[in-house]
């Protein structure tokens, strides 16, 4: 039996799921939500909202916590046209990714199918034909899915020829897909999903409810080839910087500081001052008022806005957070996280891969790794 939706929804809704606690992006995501970590120089949810927008969405729900609804507010980002609403977890409990939705089915209502987003992802994915493949089929959900090298950090799914899915495993132990074709973080609901999910406690889509729909033959998939990123993880987030700055470099004019070295491509935003014998890039993003002084060397990093470098230090592979201050022949190596207003003093060398959180000082050399809170 088909449903009678029909594909020309008029008045599209969102979900955005963003109310994790992005573990594997600590310490710097103890102040700042994922959802909001700049994607050169743009938080990755204003992608999100232009993304939905150019698909025809009109009303974004953000099913979040209260922090995360709170740093949100305070962004101000542009709406590009969309209704925003939210629904916030219960204090003290977090409702996982099936939770959520049920929590906004009263935003949502039974009218029409649904999109659902994963608020951790940078993609470009054609939701118009995402939403056909769930209306031209009897889906009660149909997930995009995309193809990855490691699949097992992620949900799998194993096809039948009528994109029915067969088979739904969240996070297989290593070596254990069974194909390399991933749950995208990014669905179609028909209203119907509701029923599945329970009132006001902790429930997940990928593990309670896409193996009950499997089981019910009413879960699909659509595959898809464009651009996706999961910035869950540093390097992932580095990469994803790595991509979009590729991208834009053809066609963006950089401006040029008198006695610095620019190497494209970078990003950099308003404000930015940069001090003589500097070299910037390749790959490396400036946000807003960040301050380099002179002689300073900076490869593959993002810098967050209001950062200072003092003269002579080198950052390799690196990321810094909002407000801090590095000082002079400082060391920054590559995988090191600097969460927001760290402040590291004169002549320190940081090892590889350490991390330090919000507002500590480092006033020694580090050369283990090391994760200082
Ligand atoms: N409101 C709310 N409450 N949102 C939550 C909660 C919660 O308790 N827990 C997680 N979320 C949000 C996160 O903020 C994120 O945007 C989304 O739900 C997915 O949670 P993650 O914690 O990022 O999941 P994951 O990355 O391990 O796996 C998910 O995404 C993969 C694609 O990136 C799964 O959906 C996988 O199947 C999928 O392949
Ligand atoms: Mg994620």
């Amino acid at each position: 039996m088909f449903y009678c939706y029909s594909s020309k929804v008029t008045y599209l809704k969102a979900v955005i799921l963003a109310g994790g606690f992005a573990t594997r992006l600590r310490p710097l995501s103890c102040s700042r939500p994922k959802t909001l970590f700049p994607i050169v120089n743009k938080p990755l949810l204003q992608w999100i909202f232009e993304e939905l927008a150019n698909n025809d969405v009109k009303e974004v729900i953000l099913a979040v916590n209260a922090l995360t609804q709170f740093h949100i507010k305070q962004q101000k980002l542009p709406k590009c046209g969309l209704k925003i609403k939210y629904v916030i977890d219960p204090p003290k409990m977090p409702l996982g990714t099936a939770g959520p939705i049920k929590n906004a089915e009263k935003l949502v209502g039974h009218d029409e199918p649904f999109i659902v987003l994963n608020g951790d992802i940078l993609t470009i994915i054609n939701y118009k034909q995402l939403f056909n493949t769930h209306v031209n089929t009897d889906a009660l959900a149909t997930i995009a899915l995309c193809k990855v090298d490691n699949p097992c950090r992620y949900g799998v799914v194993e096809l039948e020829k009528d994109k029915r899915v067969k088979r739904f495993i969240e996070k297989p132990p290593e070596g254990q897909a069974p194909t390399n074709l991933i749950n995208a973080g990014a669905y179609v609901l028909s209203p119907k999903v509701f029923d599945y999910i329970p009132k006001g406690k902790p429930c997940s889509i990928e593990r309670e409810i896409f193996p009950l729909l499997t089981k019910e033959h009413k879960l699909f998939g659509h595959t898809f080839n464009d651009l996706w990123m999961d910035i869950g993880k540093p390097e992932e987030y580095l990469l994803t910087n790595k991509i979009i700055l590729d991208g834009l470099a053809l066609n963006k004019k950089i401006k040029t500081f008198k006695g610095a070295k620019v190497e494209m491509p970078i990003a950099i935003d308003k404000h930015v001052t940069v001090g003589k014998k500097t070299i910037v890039g390749p790959y490396v993003t400036l946000g807003r008022n960040v301050v380099l002084r002179d002689n300073v060397q900076i490869y593959n990093s993002i810098v967050f806005p209001d950062v200072e470098i003092g003269d002579n230090s080198i950052v390799n592979g690196a990321i810094i957070g909002e407000g801090a201050i590095i000082g002079k022949n400082v060391r920054v190596n590559n995988g090191c996280i600097i969460s927001d207003q760290v402040k590291i003093r004169d002549n320190v060398n940081l090892t590889e891969d350490f991390a330090i959180c919000p507002a500590k000082e480092v006033s020694e050399t580090i050369l283990k790794r090391n994760i200082i809170c």
